[in-house]
């Protein structure tokens, strides 16, 4: 039996990073081969670039236990052959529109599934598979990462602290200096297509409000501290946030709220990517792709870094309570990859494995979650 550092044990499971030669992918696969014995596949529609970073990861970690391989997720038969050779498939891949490509052929291997895609389309197939999933025995986690990812399962950590927890407000701040970052032209047009699935909800007096053009004009702000002081954020529906008035019985208040980029793509460049997307979807998106990127590149300032806050109010033994808790990282694709990581520790040693389609923020535990993140380098205070 092989010993994973964050407890528990796994025998020498085979892992396939499709996408793992890209900005999340290599902390992910740094992070693995840090944390367990596993042997990890990189994968991508680059073979050179797939075994560029198999070898550099092989001087660096003990055991040649990474391989590159090339593979496209549009290709079904070679889905197939690389599923067929692993035990589970992440997927940090730009590659929502191939999610039923990608699940059938894990359906098909056997193997357990966890990606980090924000889309409405790939959430839609892969609970049309639920069933499919759950009689295969296989273990499907999706929305997994930062965000989405980690807010509820945030809310699920400090909801054990009070009596009543009566409001559960989630941020976060994401700034990138993206002029230095290489980000694949699939992965910018897929992160812009995401504005169509945007929804401005919050779950607020008891019951789920969408926020008008007040949320715009009078937006809410949450101090985040450190470098980043108050920032304006905007209401962002996530899937994981659903439940929570559920898992969280009494709870009058809670969302997710989204920090700005920059203020030129904040206020010109976001509402004009929103109209263009409404006017014409299809040949809008790759120009307005290459807008956003440009405004990215041209506005984002230092200082750089990311957060995320839960801000909790409630009462506990008769009294008010509240809690802040922050959670951050310089890097925003290390504080991707890392819940990821420690999410795969749960999956792996079975502690957290279930079969049928689950939510990352809902299926990991969430005490052990946040000691692996402040083990493996997020700062947490609270
Ligand atoms: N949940 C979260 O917190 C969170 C945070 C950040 C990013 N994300 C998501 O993570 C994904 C990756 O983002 P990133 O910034 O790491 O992207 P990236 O740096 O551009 O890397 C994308 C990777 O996907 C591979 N890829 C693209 N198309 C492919 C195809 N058809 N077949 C096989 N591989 C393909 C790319 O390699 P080739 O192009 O060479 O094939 C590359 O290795 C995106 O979906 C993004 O939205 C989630």
């Amino acid at each position: 039996m092989a010993k994973v550092r964050g407890g528990g044990n796994i025998t020498g499971k085979r892992i396939l990073i499709l996408g793992g030669y890209g900005n999340t992918g290599r902390p992910l696969a740094e992070c693995l081969l840090q944390e367990t014995d596993a042997h990890v596949v990189i994968a991508g529609r680059s073979i050179e670039k797939a075994r560029e970073l198999a070898q550099h990861l092989n001087t660096k970690f003990e055991g040649q236990r990474v391989a590159g391989l090339s593979v496209d997720v549009s290709d079904q038969a070679g889905l197939r052959a690389a599923f067929s050779q692993v035990d589970v498939v992440v997927v940090v891949a730009s590659t929502s529109a191939f999610v039923k490509q990608v699940a059938t052929a894990a359906l098909e291997a056997g193997i357990d599934y966890l990606d980090v895609q924000y889309s409405a389309h790939k959430m839609a197939v892969l609970q049309a598979m639920a069933p499919r999933i759950e009689a295969a025995g296989c273990c499907f986690i999706t929305d997994g990462g930062f965000h989405p990812g980690l807010p509820a399962a945030l809310v699920r950590y400090v909801a054990p602290c009070f009596d009543v927890l009566e409001s559960a407000r989630v941020g976060s701040v994401i700034k990138i200096n993206w002029s230095g970052l290489d980000v694949g032209q699939a992965t910018m047009v897929e992160f812009v297509g995401e504005f169509m699935d945007f929804q401005m909800l919050a779950f607020r007096h008891g019951r789920w409000q969408r926020a008008g053009l007040m949320a715009m004009l009078k937006p809410v702000t949450m101090d985040f501290g450190r470098e980043f002081g108050r920032q304006y954020v905007m209401p962002m529906f996530l899937e994981e946030m659903r439940a929570i008035p559920e898992l969280v019985p009494g709870i009058q208040e809670t969302g997710f709220y989204v920090g700005g980029f920059n203020w030129f793509t904040d206020w010109f460049v976001s509402p004009l990517v929103m109209l263009g997307l409404k006017l014409a979807p299809r040949r809008a998106l790759r120009p307005l792709a290459r807008l956003f990127r440009w405004s990215l590149d041209t506005f984002s300032r230092l200082p750089y870094g990311t957060m995320l806050k839960v801000e909790a109010r409630g009462q506990k033994d008769g009294q008010a309570k509240a809690i802040d808790l922050t959670l951050y990282h310089p890097d925003g694709y290390v504080f991707t990859a890392v819940p990821v990581a420690a999410t795969l520790l749960q999956l792996l040693d079975g502690s957290a494995r279930k079969s049928g389609l689950h939510l990352q923020a809902h299926i990991v535990e969430p005490q052990r979650l946040m000691r692996d993140l402040a083990r493996l380098g997020i700062k947490i205070n609270g």
